[in-house]
């Protein structure tokens, strides 16, 4: 297990202190890379003594990766290692099945190594300012850390995201507003309060967990890249986490250098896009998304904190950024249960339409081998996705 060299700006790479909680950069308020003396993991051979580790240990997830994860006592409730399937329609297309992780999305991965280090820096309370999904997991985390748990999300979220969070012991607070609204409460308490505050970016551990999807992607697939990733992106963490593998792939020498990485494809909803309106207008920046709306509430995000990080990647990658309807998004849904038998989130489904209109557009060919990230359970949206199929709710 490497030992942490320090945390580096993504923007004026300054060097921090890793041994002290960090959050962002204290001179330009960039987000924050955790750097590795890597120098015990280059080479095959750890690569290959990761590929031995028996399938039948799932529950080890995505700490097979430890060789480039913080050589800390994980706080681990069996996330990561999810399949890999491969589309009964066309072989070229693989679904990354994140809905079998613990609290049914991705987000199990950032989070489980964010308390990881918050338990590991004797942190006690912790906030979290969530669009839903992470602040489940959040929850979820800190109760197998032992560590007290604060979430704002909003009034509206899925139901499951309420239940989660009040069944495993946090303290719920839902806002009238969307997540920029209950991050800037978490702002203006957390000092007051004691808490350390989790947002998306605004600590370095998150982006950590969540680069185990590049690596397991890369390893699933025979530690090749595929021509392209379908990522559905609000704050952009798991992008910026995949790229950042394969960054480290090649400097590990667990990659060839010379292989073309994934093109990154960044999904956005019409109702809530301000990466896919940057991108169009070819701006460094995001602007303030005005009236966010869409179902798939994981993407309603009005202005993602690392905007700069998520166009810089899509460009080196000579990716794209799309934004779906939420009809095309619900038609992709359906059509993803009826004919494939897998029941994909609304930002899953958002992947999959995407990548149906690149095909549309000729971005891509049927040929290209594509990793479509369905980022969560279609289960934990039941109430939403009942309502869009016409069915009564009735809660007892
Ligand atoms: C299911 C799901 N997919 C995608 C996202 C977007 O994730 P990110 O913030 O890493 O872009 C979220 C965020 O809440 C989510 O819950
Ligand atoms: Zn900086």
């Amino acid at each position: 297990m490497p030992q942490i060299a320090y945390l580096e700006c993504s923007r004026c790479q300054a060097q921090l202190d890793p041994t002290i909680p960090q959050t962002v950069c204290n001179l330009c308020a960039g987000a924050l890379y955790v750097r590795y003396d890597f120098s015990a993991a280059k080479g095959t051979a750890v690569r290959d003594s990761i590929s031995q580790i028996p399938q039948a240990q799932p529950s080890r997830g995505m700490w097979r990766y430890q060789p480039v994860l913080p050589e800390i006592a994980p706080v681990s409730l069996g996330e990561g290692w999810t399949p890999m399937l491969q589309s009964r329609r066309n072989p070229s297309v693989f679904l990354k099945e994140e809905g079998a992780n613990p609290t049914g999305t991705f987000k199990a991965r950032g989070l489980s190594l964010a308390l990881t280090m918050a338990r590991h820096y004797g942190i006690k309370k912790i906030a979290v300012p969530s669009a839903g999904n992470a602040g489940g997991a959040a929850a979820a985390y800190a109760a197998a850390a032992g560590i007290e748990a604060h979430i704002f999300m909003p009034k509206d979220v899925p139901l499951a995201n309420q239940v989660e969070c009040l069944a495993y012991g946090a303290h719920m607070t839902l806002v009238d507003g969307l997540i920029s609204d209950c991050a800037r409460i978490v702002a203006e308490r957390k000092q007051q309060e004691g808490w350390f505050d989790l947002s998306t970016l605004k600590e370095p551990f998150r982006i950590e967990g969540k680069k185990t999807m590049g690596y397991e992607l890369v390893e699933q697939l025979g530690w090749t890249y595929p021509d392209a990733v379908f990522y559905p992106t609000g704050g952009g963490v798991g992008l910026i986490g995949m790229w950042k593998a394969f960054e480290e792939l090649e400097q590990l020498g667990w990659l060839s250098k010379s292989g073309k990485r994934p093109k990154m494809i960044a999904i956005q909803a019409a109702g809530c896009a301000p990466i896919a309106r940057a991108w169009d207008n070819h701006e460094p920046i995001s602007q303030m998304w005005q009236n966010a709306a869409t179902f798939a509430s994981g993407l309603r995000v009005p202005k993602p904190y690392g905007d700069y990080l998520i166009l810089n990647i899509v460009r080196q990658s000579e990716g794209t950024v799309v934004a779906l309807t939420d009809e095309q998004i619900f038609a992709s849904l359906r059509d993803w249960a009826s004919n494939e038998g897998i029941f994909l989130s609304p930002e899953g489904a958002a992947a999959t339409a995407a990548y149906y209109h690149l095909l549309g557009t000729g971005f891509l060919s049927p040929s290209d081998k594509v990793v479509l990230f369905n980022t969560g359970s279609g289960n934990k949206y039941t109430d939403v996705i009942a309502q869009s199929l016409g069915i009564q709710v009735n809660i007892r």
